[in-house]
């Protein structure tokens, strides 16, 4: 069997809206969705509720419990280490990369719960998680439109698995 292709980026890389494309070449997991229906509540009253070290354990362990060919994670799934260890352990690694200002144009006004600390903020974190997604096995211009990015992620894909 292939092993899953693990697709990371920060917020507003467009992981999510790969997810389409991609599942007419695979099973799909989104790792927030499986989170948000485990906790019953979304990602933003969760985080104010229980906080995000809380989060950040659904997310590790929803990570190892994936068995999906292509496994979409939340932005901050990097901030721990065993997860980026998991994902180069059992499959290959693809940072969606794309500059900040786009990014924060297409988040800003959405309720994710780090958003709201404001840009400068953001940015900042955007910076600090860079050389973490920078471990990532492949990268992967998002700057282009999701069916063209889905396409090129479904052909290394391919290629891979042709060397299996
Ligand atoms: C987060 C990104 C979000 C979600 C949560 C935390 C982060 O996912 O997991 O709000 O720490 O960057 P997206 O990257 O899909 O927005």
């Amino acid at each position: 069997m292939s092993k899953p292709f693990y697709i990371i980026g920060f917020m507003g890389t467009g992981k999510s809206s790969l997810a389409p494309f991609l599942k007419q070449n695979g099973k799909v997991d989104d790792l927030d969705e499986i989170i948000e229906s485990r906790i019953k509540m979304d990602i933003a009253t969760y985080f104010k509720q229980s906080g995000e070290e809380a989060f950040r354990d659904h997310e590790s362990k929803a990570l190892k419990e994936t068995d999906g060919d292509f496994i979409l994670t939340g932005g901050g799934v990097v901030e721990r280490s065993v997860n980026m260890e998991w994902m180069q352990r059992h499959g290959t690694v693809v940072h969606l990369s794309l500059p900040f200002e786009d990014c924060w144009e297409r988040i800003k006004d959405s309720e994710r719960p780090l958003v709201r600390q404001g840009k400068a903020a953001v940015e900042s974190l955007y910076r600090r998680r860079l050389s973490l997604y920078e471990q990532a096995d492949v990268r992967v211009d998002a700057s282009r439109p999701p069916r063209e990015v889905a396409q090129y992620i479904i052909q290394l894909k391919e290629e891979e698995h042709g060397l299996d």
